[in-house]
């Protein structure tokens, strides 16, 4: 196949050369965002492009790639992808849902963990020398086992998440655009809620929803003053989800107990003031980031553009509408 196509970011070896033998591959080695500039010049040429999340795939990217025909992106949240301007210029794009599942859940798991018990400010307060001796009232924490878990985002993740709370006796409540049918319920423990009760009876309350106009913000100052002293946010999804200004006053206030966050508002930038709160546990966006699944996600990804360049309907296409008027062709 003689396709040229741009990979803008740097993608384990073995799906490299996998990728080099099908395709012309301009490729990108480097361990930071791919330059907007360089992407607006280097997709001109491309019938591919393999993106991340810190690219932005809006018009004015799409209005200079008249060759691209498809867009695999690596991640299953592609809201950095203006998904209606590709479809509208005949462009597939994929993601890589399913294989980040477990990895994604585990994270929250960690972040759940690791606030409850305090594990970094402990960490920290053992190498700095404060750990001088044992006492019984010296470092507590808060027990998860038992406790109320409140889901929002019912989906592949937030399910995953579910299944480990079972395994800690957590009661599960999840709000979701729709109710998963009964026996699922059954299955997971989990016991629907509107917004408002989960806010007020959730102990821990973990985000799985995609970045959307309708999920903008869905946690601010309203939703945090429904929450108890006590309760921990958790965000593994997208940083706009939450309102990163109200979250750092709820945190300074006491309005809510403590924070695990993955990702923020303006990544990789923090509220100011956000890092000098004791009680939330900060990370770099590292949901998916293990080994294992970085691999499956190249791969995926691979599996995907062969596939859409090829002529085939790639499996995770997002936009299958663009079959009707699509550019894919041999
Ligand atoms: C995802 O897959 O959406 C991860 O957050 C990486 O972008």
């Amino acid at each position: 196949m003689n396709k040229h196509i741009l990979v803008t970011g740097h993608l384990p070896e073995i799906v490299m050369t996998e990728l080099e033998k099908v395709f012309i591959v301009d490729a990108y080695n480097e361990d930071k965002p791919y330059e907007r500039q360089r992407l607006l010049h280097n997709i001109k040429d491309k019938d591919g492009l393999i993106s991340m999340i810190t690219d932005n795939v809006d018009e004015e990217v799409l209005d200079r790639a008249s060759r691209l025909k498809m867009i695999a992106h690596f991640g299953v949240g592609y809201n950095n992808i203006d998904i209606k301007a590709a479809t509208t210029r005949g462009i597939a794009v994929s993601n890589t849902p399913g294989v980040l599942t477990d990895a994604t859940a585990e994270l929250a798991f960690a972040l759940i963990l690791a606030v409850a018990r305090r594990l970094v400010e402990c960490d920290r307060a053992t190498r700095d020398g404060r750990f001088r001796y044992w006492a019984p009232m010296l470092f507590l924490g808060r027990e998860v086992t038992g406790k109320t878990l409140g889901i929002i985002g019912l989906g592949e993740i937030g399910k995953a998440v579910a299944r480990r709370a079972k395994g800690f006796k957590m009661r599960i409540l999840y709000n979701n655009r729709n109710r998963i049918n009964a026996s699922e319920e059954k299955e997971l423990t989990a016991e629907f809620a509107d917004l408002q009760r989960l806010l007020a009876e959730s102990d821990f309350i973990s985000l799985h929803v995609p970045l959307t106009s309708e999920t903008r913000h869905l946690i601010g100052k309203e939703e945090f003053s429904l929450m108890k002293p006590t309760t921990y946010l958790i965000n593994t999804s997208r940083g706009p989800v939450v309102d990163e200004q109200a979250l750092l006053e709820s945190l300074q206030n006491g309005t809510i107990g403590g924070a695990g966050l993955d990702v923020y508002e303006n990544e990789p930038s923090l509220t100011p003031g956000l890092k000098e709160l004791s009680n939330i546990v900060l990370l770099p966006h590292i949901g998916s980031g293990t080994l294992e699944t970085r691999i499956k996600m190249a791969s995926m990804v691979a599996e995907n553009l062969i596939a859409g360049l090829s002529g085939s309907k790639p499996p995770n296409i997002v936009n299958p509408e663009v079959l009707q008027h699509r550019r894919l062709v041999k």
